[in-house]
């Protein structure tokens, strides 16, 4: 077998054409090859979700946003409480906000097409190195190289990277940049990521029916389940806070969150900032305490004391909003969760 770049592609590309994923955003190669081309609006809204969150995760809020915004002006005239009600449950929310500034700059700059070279998509809000290439390669076909998790598993693998990520990030690009193809890029940058996603798995790789397993120098050493290697992670701490739920008839106590910093721009609970420093609740109340939440951030668990009120007089802060009004699932999942907790012990 010829390991030389071209061929490896080629032998990637001809098991892509047979074994590509269906996903709600791509065209499949067969497709591809009669001359459909990709909607960038539909590649860079999917890859925005699937950084940190998996397909099957983001699909059927794929489905709600390109149903409820079909195209990127639609998306960019949205009101913003409306778009971070739809990514709630997804996380990362600054995602969304980025998607929003995103949307309205190629509106406002771009005539609502946006750039088509890897370079004019990194000038965009929000569109960094990955998402920039993973648009480009996709929509564009530029040859330029996708690298996220699945594709720094395969490229250890094949070429036996012994270096523990996140230190072996560089060498790790630098392979799969030379692996991408000028004929085909886009096709090339799915095909990896659907090889790591379904063969090149993180545990049990199924290297029998790999198209890159005769020349995967991991399973020739049968080292292919040691890699990549990893630097041990910091543990992650411990914070405690409270969240409270205010209520009166009809109404609820909300708060929508600053834009800055943690689940910023989402809707909420009122919390004492969950800092340990103890901020004060919203009103002067007989807080009756029904439950805890945990929850786990990127960085740190979190054990939120939950704590209800019916509430007559005046309130320091937050909105009051409508019950018919409102819609639990525009929370975060950790303000869900809360919400659950509490809701099941309101007395109207
Ligand atoms: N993960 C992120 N983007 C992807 C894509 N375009 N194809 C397969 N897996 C992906």
């Amino acid at each position: 077998m010829n390991a030389n770049p071209e061929s490896l592609s080629l032998e990637l590309l001809a098991w892509y054409d047979r074994h590509a994923r269906t996903m709600p955003w791509r065209v499949a190669p067969q497709d591809r090859m009669r001359g459909v081309r990709p909607d960038p609006y539909r590649i860079w809204l999917s890859e925005v979700m699937l950084q940190q969150t998996t397909v099957a995760a983001v699909k059927d809020y794929f489905h709600r946003f390109t149903a409820r915004w079909p195209t990127i002006a639609a998306l960019a005239a949205a009101p913003d409480a409306d778009v971070m009600g739809e990514w709630a449950g997804l996380g990362y929310y600054a995602r969304a906000r980025n998607l929003l500034k995103c949307a309205r700059a190629v509106v406002a700059d771009h005539g609502g097409r946006f750039p088509t070279t890897r370079e004019g998509l990194l000038t965009l809000p929000g569109i960094g190195p990955y998402t920039a290439s993973a648009i480009a390669a996709i929509a564009h076909d530029e040859a330029a190289t996708v690298v996220d998790g699945n594709v720094e598993r395969v490229m250890s693998r094949m070429f036996r990277v012994e270096t523990p990520l996140p230190a072996a990030k560089p060498a790790l690009t630098a392979l799969a940049t030379e692996l991408t193809p000028a004929t085909r890029p886009g096709d090339h940058a799915q095909a990896v990521m659907d090889l790591g996603a379904t063969i090149c798995t993180p545990r049990n790789p199924a290297c029998g029916i790999c198209p890159w397993s005769r020349a995967c120098l991991a399973r020739i050493a049968g080292v292919q389940a040691d890699l990549p290697r990893k630097a041990p992670k910091a543990e992650k701490p411990l914070r405690r806070g409270i969240v409270w739920l205010g209520y009166r008839d009809g109404a609820l106590l909300l708060e929508r969150r600053a834009d800055k910093g943690l689940l910023g721009g989402m809707l909420g609970l009122p919390g004492d900032g969950w800092d340990g420093a103890g901020g004060p609740a919203p009103a002067d109340a007989d807080w009756r305490e029904v439950g805890e939440v945990r929850h786990t951030f990127t960085h740190f668990h979190l054990i939120l004391r939950v704590q209800v009120a019916r509430l007559d007089g005046t309130v320091a802060r937050g909105t009051w909003v409508d019950r018919s009004a409102f819609r639990p699932a525009d929370l975060p999942t950790v303000m869900r969760k809360a919400w659950d907790i509490a809701r099941a012990t309101l007395d109207d």
